[in-house]
C-alpha cells in the first residue's frame, strides 16, 4: 500500500505538513498559490489534493456578493457590537459568522475590521469598532476566537492606518513612530496576542510614504518580527502594486495578492520569474511566501474532506435571536429627560412614527460597500414598533395627535456603491468619507418642525457614526442612539423603547460638540487630507479622540465610554490585590456594584489608568480593562478585573520598545470616560 504522504496526515504536526507540503510542489505551482484564481478563490492544486481556499466579506456577516448571492444573517454594524462593550457577545457573533462562513463554502471571513475611527466622518466607522486600541482589540480578538472556533479563518483587516477612505488608494498616512505603535500597532498587537488570528488584509494606503502591501518595515519588521504574527497576509483587492513590484512584496511579506487573474499584476508567475532571474529574490523567499498560505490552509483544514469541512445548518433562528440580542444591548440612551423613556403603553395610547430611517430597509447588495449582507427578512423600526404595540396602541399620522413621536434619522450608506464610485454622494460608505459631521439639513428641520408640534418626540439615530447632536439636543426631551442594528433592529429597537430591556450600550466613541474640537479636524491636512500633495497628516501624534479631549480640558458633547440607562448603578470598594507591581505580575482589581435603582440592567465598570510622573508625555488615563455586569433591581456584585504590566507600558522611540518607568500611578474605576467615582494607586517597581 502506497504511504500516506505526510502533509495529508492530519495527526502529524502543522509544521512537519507544511515542510512536506513545500517540497511536493514545483515552483510553478507555488506561484498559483500566491495569487487569487478569481474575485473570491486561489488557485486549487488538483493534483496535490488542494482544493481552492475560499473568502467571503465580512465583517457584519456573510456578505451576499462574495457567498455565491446567499443570504446571511444580517448582524448589527460592528461599531454597534463594540458598544454593548460585551466580549460574550462578540465570541458568539464570531462563533455565528464562522458557521455561516463554512455554510457558505467558504474558508476565510474577511473581518473584523478594526480599524481605528480617528475621526467621526470615516465613511466605514460602522465596520470599525472604537477610537480606542484596548477596546478595539477586546471586541475584535472575541470575534476571531469566536470565528476560528468553527475553522474559519478570520482576516483582520485593514492593516493598517487606513482609517479614512478620502483617496485611499493613493493617500500616504504621515504618522510618528510612537503614534503608530501606540495606538494603531497597539490595536493589532493586543489582538494578536489574545487570539493569534490565521489571517491579516494588508490596506490600500501608503503609510509614510510606502504602500502597506509592499511595506516591509510594517509587513515584516512589525507584523512578523515585533508581533509575531503566524497567519497569512492577503492584499486588499488591488492592494498590491507595481510600484517596487513583485520582490518587494514578497520581501515584505505579502502572502497572497487578490483578488485573481484579471485584477491583479503584481505576482504573476512572470514577474516572479523575472525577480528570480535577476536575483532580488531567491526561492527560499517563495518558500517562505507561500508557507502562511499553506498553514491557514491547514487550520481550516482545506485538504480534509469536503463533507467534513462544510457542516450544513439549516436553522439560523438562532443566530437571528443573537443579532437582536447584540442590537438590543448596543444602543446607547444618550438622553433622556423625566424618564420619558421607557414608554408605558398602560398611559401611550397614540404613537406617531416618523423620519427617513423608519420604513428604510438596510440590506441591499454592496449597501455600504463590501460589507452588505441579505438578510432572508428585515426588520424596519416602523415595522418592529407597530408589531410590539398592536392591541395596546395606535399608529398615528399626525404628530399633533399623539402622545409620543418617535423620530427615525440619521444616515444611510448614500445609496448604490457602484455609482457612488463614480457620482459621490453623502453617506456613511466604503470608498467614501462624510463632508459634514451633522444630520442631512432637512432632518434638523424635521426635528424643530416635529417638536414645535409635539414636545414628546424623541428622537432614534440610525447611523454607523458619531453625529452632531448640538444644534437640536436641547429641543428634544430624549435621544437613543441605534447605529445600525441589523436584521432584527426594529424588534431590538421596540424592546428597549418600551422598557423590556434596559439600554447598557456605551459609546465606542466621542461625540465632539463641533467637528472643530476634534482632534482630527483641526486642519483639513488631519483630515481628510492635504489632497494635492496625497498625504494626509496624523499630527494629533497619541492623541486620538478621549485622550485629545481629556489633555486639552474640552467639553465633548458625550465622552467615550458615556451611555444612560434605566435603572442606576453604584460603585464602591475599590481594591487591588497589592501595592506594588512589577513586571510579569498580575494586577487584580476588584469594584463592588450595586443596581439601586428598580429594574433590571447593566453597566460596564471601566479602568483606566494614568501615569503620575513620567519622562514623556502621556495622556491623563488610558483605558485598560473594562467589564460588562448585569444585574437585578438591587443586586450587587464584585467585579473583578485583571492587569498584565502592559497596562503600564508606553512606546519609548528612543528605545524602539514598549516599556514601563517605575512610579506611582492613579487607577480609575467608572462608568464612563468622564465619571470616576473610584481611585486608587499603585506603585510600579523595577
Ligand atoms: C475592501 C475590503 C474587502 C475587499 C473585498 C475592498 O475594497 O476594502 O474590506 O474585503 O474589497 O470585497
Amino acid at each position: 500500500m502506497e504511504k500516506k504522504k505526510k502533509y495529508l496526515d492530519a495527526s502529524l504536526d502543522l509544521e512537519t505538513r507544511i515542510d512536506d507540503l513545500l517540497e511536493q510542489l514545483t515552483l510553478e505551482e507555488k506561484f498559483l498559490l500566491l495569487r487569487g484564481k478569481d474575485f473570491w478563490t486561489t488557485n486549487p492544486i488538483a493534483r496535490l489534493g488542494i482544493p481552492s481556499f475560499g473568502m467571503t466579506d465580512g465583517p457584519l456577516g456573510v456578505a451576499w456578493h462574495s457567498s455565491h448571492r446567499g443570504k446571511h444573517t444580517r448582524f448589527p454594524a460592528t461599531i454597534g457590537l463594540a458598544a454593548t462593550w460585551n466580549k460574550e457577545l462578540a465570541y458568539k457573533m464570531g462563533e455565528a459568522m464562522g458557521k455561516e462562513v463554512r455554510l457558505a463554502g467558504r474558508h476565510q471571513l474577511l473581518g473584523p475590521g478594526v480599524n481605528i475611527i480617528r475621526s467621526p466622518l470615516c465613511g466605514r466607522n460602522f465596520e470599525y469598532l472604537s477610537e480606542d486600541p484596548v477596546l478595539s482589540s477586546d471586541i475584535a480578538a472575541e470575534i476571531v476566537k469566536g470565528l476560528q472556533s468553527q475553522k474559519v479563518a478570520a482576516c483582520v483587516k485593514h492593516y493598517i492606518m487606513n482609517n479614512s477612505e478620502t483617496k485611499r488608494t493613493k493617500i500616504s498616512a504621515e504618522i510618528s513612530e510612537r503614534a503608530l505603535q501606540e495606538i494603531y500597532v497597539k490595536n493589532f498587537k493586543r489582538i494578536i496576542e489574545k487570539s493569534d488570528p490565521w489571517g491579516i488584509m494588508a490596506c490600500y494606503n501608503k503609510i509614510n510614504g510606502i504602500y502597506g502591501a509592499e511595506n516591509q518595515y510594517i509587513l515584516r519588521e512589525i507584523l512578523r518580527d515585533q508581533l509575531g504574527f503566524t497567519g497569512h497576509v492577503v492584499s486588499d483587492w488591488g492592494a498590491a502594486r507595481n510600484t517596487s513590484g513583485a520582490a518587494a512584496c514578497i520581501k515584505a511579506g505579502l502572502n497572497l495578492e487578490m483578488p485573481g487573474k484579471l485584477l491583479s499584476k503584481v505576482l504573476t508567475p512572470k514577474n516572479i520569474i523575472k525577480a528570480l532571474s535577476s536575483g532580488e529574490i531567491n526561492e527560499k523567499d517563495i518558500d517562505e511566501a507561500v508557507r502562511p498560505l499553506l498553514r491557514t490552509f491547514f487550520r481550516v483544514g482545506l485538504l480534509e474532506q469536503e463533507e467534513s469541512i462544510f457542516t450544513k445548518i439549516s436553522d439560523l433562528s438562532e443566530h437571528q435571536e443573537l443579532a437582536q440580542k447584540i442590537a438590543e444591548e448596543s444602543m446607547v440612551l444618550l438622553k433622556n429627560d423625566s424618564n420619558i423613556l421607557p414608554v408605558n403603553l398602560d398611559e401611550v395610547k397614540k404613537i406617531a412614527i416618523l423620519g427617513p430611517n423608519a420604513k428604510k430597509v438596510f440590506g441591499k447588495p454592496l449597501q455600504g460597500g463590501s460589507s452588505a449582507v441579505v438578510p432572508p427578512k428585515f426588520i424596519t423600526p416602523f415595522e418592529g414598533i407597530r408589531k410590539y404595540v398592536s392591541g395596546k396602541a395606535e399608529i398615528i399620522a399626525n404628530p399633533e395627535d399623539a402622545d409620543v413621536v418617535f423620530l427615525i434619522l440619521g444616515l444611510d450608506h448614500g445609496g448604490n456603491f457602484l455609482k457612488m464610485l463614480f457620482i459621490k454622494t453623502e453617506g456613511d460608505t466604503e470608498g467614501n468619507d462624510r463632508t459634514h459631521y451633522g444630520l442631512p439639513d432637512n432632518q434638523v428641520r424635521l426635528i424643530e418642525e416635529t417638536v414645535l408640534k409635539n414636545p414628546n418626540t424623541i428622537v432614534i439615530l440610525i447611523a454607523g457614526s458619531p453625529i452632531d447632536c448640538s444644534p437640536w439636543h436641547d429641543k428634544v426631551p430624549a435621544i437613543l442612539n441605534a447605529w445600525y442594528p441589523g436584521m432584527m433592529g426594529g424588534t431590538a429597537l421596540a424592546r428597549v423603547i418600551f422598557g423590556d430591556v434596559s439600554p447598557s450600550g456605551k459609546l465606542p466613541v466621542t461625540y465632539p460638540k463641533k467637528l472643530e474640537d476634534h482632534p482630527a479636524h483641526l486642519s483639513k491636512k488631519r483630515f481628510p487630507g492635504n489632497l494635492k500633495e496625497l498625504k494626509i497628516y496624523y499630527e494629533e501624534g497619541i492623541y486620538v479622540g478621549y485622550r485629545y479631549f481629556d489633555k486639552h480640558a474640552i467639553e465633548p458633547m458625550f465622552p467615550f465610554g458615556f451611555g444612560l440607562s434605566y435603572t442606576t448603578f453604584k460603585l464602591s470598594n475599590i481594591k487591588l490585590d497589592k501595592s506594588t507591581i512589577k513586571e510579569n505580575d498580575i494586577l487584580t482589581i476588584s469594584v463592588d456594584v450595586q443596581n439601586t435603582g428598580s429594574q433590571a440592567g447593566a453597566e460596564v465598570i471601566q479602568i483606566y489608568v494614568g501615569d503620575d510622573e513620567c519622562s514623556v508625555d502621556r495622556p491623563l488615563k488610558e483605558l485598560v480593562a473594562f467589564e460588562k455586569v448585569f444585574l437585578t433591581a438591587g443586586e450587587k456584585k464584585t467585579v473583578t478585573l485583571t492587569l498584565e504590566h502592559s497596562a503600564f507600558e508606553f512606546y519609548s522611540e528612543q528605545e524602539s520598545a514598549f516599556i514601563t518607568e517605575a512610579g506611582s500611578f492613579t487607577l480609575w474605576a467608572g462608568t464612563s470616560s468622564r465619571d470616576f467615582p473610584l481611585s486608587t494607586k499603585i506603585t510600579l517597581i523595577k
